[in-house]
């Protein structure tokens, strides 16, 4: 005597409940996907960004060239910039975000961010804006500030034993 299988269901023909939902799902995957894609370009949330190949040392000689020509202070050891409209450069290290720096409220600024050691996160707050920030590679963000405040830097890639004091700061004046 042995056991009776069970019933096979499983080439019966698909139900209509259930041929509907598959349809609803797959139209909506669809959706997702192209609207990920399309928010890129229509979304008022992205910031645009270019990239090129920059060393670490090349970098670091920009950013400080940059901090000589137009530093107006110093805080905490950093120096705080108020450059022109134009080209500005921010360096992430170990563990500083570098220099401080002090924008007008509806200028248009390139931002350069690189790294000049490891891999770090460049988060502005409370804007929440997040940029991973590797050596090798200059990110160019182009934008223009439409509310002034201090708004604070962290980062947030785990960057070895003082990661939790990298903070930094960008200034928007009216
Ligand atoms: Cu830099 Cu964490």
């Amino acid at each position: 005597m042995s056991l009776a299988p069970p019933e096979r269901i499983w080439w019966k023909p698909v139900g209509k409940q259930e041929k509907l939902w598959v349809t609803i799902s797959l139209v909506w995957c669809i959706f997702m996907f192209v609207a990920m894609v399309g928010w890129y370009f229509v979304g008022a949330t992205n910031v645009p960004t270019r990239a090129r190949r920059v060393t670490p040392a090349e970098f670091a000689a920009t950013t400080e060239a940059f901090v000589q020509q137009y530093q107006t202070g110093e805080e905490n050891g950093i120096p705080v910039v108020s450059p022109p409209p134009g080209d500005i450069y921010m360096l992430g290290r170990q563990w500083q975000w570098y220099p401080i720096l002090e924008l007008e409220q509806g200028e248009t600024y390139r931002l350069h961010l690189s790294s000049v050691d490891i891999q770090h996160g460049w988060s502005l707050q409370p804007l929440n804006l997040n940029f991973q920030i590797l050596p090798g590679s200059d990110y160019i963000l182009t934008f223009t500030p439409t509310t002034a405040g201090e708004f604070r830097l962290l980062c947030n890639e785990y960057c070895g034993i003082g990661h939790h004091l990298m903070t930094g700061k960008l200034v928007v004046k009216e």
